[in-house]
């Protein structure tokens, strides 16, 4: 925790987020992997629809929305291991590039790219999306899912990214974003807010506005602006956590009895502060301000380069 605590300390300081992140993945890839499976995102859920099924009916949206195609060169930036890059190159059949940061996550996303064979046209490479070394207008299609939470600035990522599209081109973004029913003068929204973002090395989540904003800056035009959340038969996207973690986790006896174990030598030091912060915090806070309305986790905004 001590090297986590450092990190967004330095990222409050400077602005800069990026080796918290890092360091965030380094060492949470493989346990995020472990609790949510591949696909670090939440996704609309339906009733009597599963998991899997959600999250394969998300990547068929994705695909659609990006209007991804055979001829397409694709570019999906924060990538984590790639997985929603691939299903793109798997549905659309266009070449797919994926950028991301964190050694692990490269190393682990070209290795299932090679095992699901699609090394002939999918690669990742590491890199910051706030400033690249593609050349400009490299690619046809650009998008990102979850990731533009972790800048602290957008105008140098719409920026890079107008930079990199070709003319017509199109970026899609999914976001965690703070909605208009959050009020910054109530503490108690205040407080889920930041806890979502300093528990995962987060720089304060983006509203709206300030995506069009950056979009706007950056000479993009907007196509689509959707909630897929928000339609008839849908569950919350929080869904994943209601079904029984949440219930476990946000138990008020759960963190004195592991400090007591703590102290009687039965878990090891420091255990219940990082089970706290990386675990119970983010995850009860997303239920939390999910039910105020206060941030939305299933909002699809679309831009063209003219
Ligand atoms: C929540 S994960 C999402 C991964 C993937 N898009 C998904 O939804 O499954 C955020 C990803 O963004 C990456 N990331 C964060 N900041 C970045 C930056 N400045 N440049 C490139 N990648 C970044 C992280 O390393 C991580 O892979």
């Amino acid at each position: 925790m001590k090297s986590h605590r450092d990190a967004i300390r330095k990222g409050q300081e400077s602005g800069d987020y990026v080796p918290g992140v890092m360091n965030y993945y380094s060492l949470m890839s493989d346990l995020i992997t472990l609790c949510s499976g591949p696909f670090w995102h939440f996704v609309p859920m339906f009733k009597g629809v599963s998991r899997a099924e959600a999250h394969s009916r998300f990547h068929h949206t994705v695909t659609r929305y990006l209007g991804a195609g055979k001829e397409d060169t694709v570019l999906e930036i924060g990538c984590g291991y790639g997985e929603m890059g691939r299903q793109v190159a798997k549905i659309s059949g266009a070449s797919v590039t994926g950028l991301t940061m964190a050694d692990a996550e490269i190393v682990g996303g070209n290795e299932r790219i090679k095992d699901a064979g699609l090394d002939d046209r999918c690669k990742i490479v590491q890199g910051n999306y706030h400033k690249t070394d593609f050349q400009d207008a490299s690619f046809s299609k650009v998008f990102g899912i979850y990731t533009l939470k972790y800048s602290s600035d957008l105008d140098a990522v719409f920026g890079e990214v107008a930079r990199l599209l070709k003319p017509n081109g199109r970026f899609l973004s999914y976001e965690i974003l703070v909605t208009d029913t959050y009020d910054k003068t109530n503490p108690e929204h205040q407080e889920y807010v930041q806890n979502i973002s300093t528990c995962t090395c987060m720089p304060p989540l983006w509203p709206a506005q300030a995506m069009r904003d950056a979009a706007l800056k950056a000479g993009l035009v907007p196509v689509v602006e959707e909630d897929i959340g928000a339609v008839p038969n849908a569950r919350p996207w929080y869904t994943c956590f209601t079904n029984g973690i949440y219930q476990i986790l946000a138990c008020p006896l759960l963190l004195p009895f592991f400090r007591c174990a703590e102290t009687m030598r039965l878990l090891p030091p420091a255990f219940t502060d990082w089970f706290e912060n990386v675990l119970v915090h983010p995850t009860v806070d997303f239920v939390r301000a999910g039910r105020l309305g206060i941030i939305s986790g299933t909002v699809v905004m679309t831009w063209r380069k003219p």
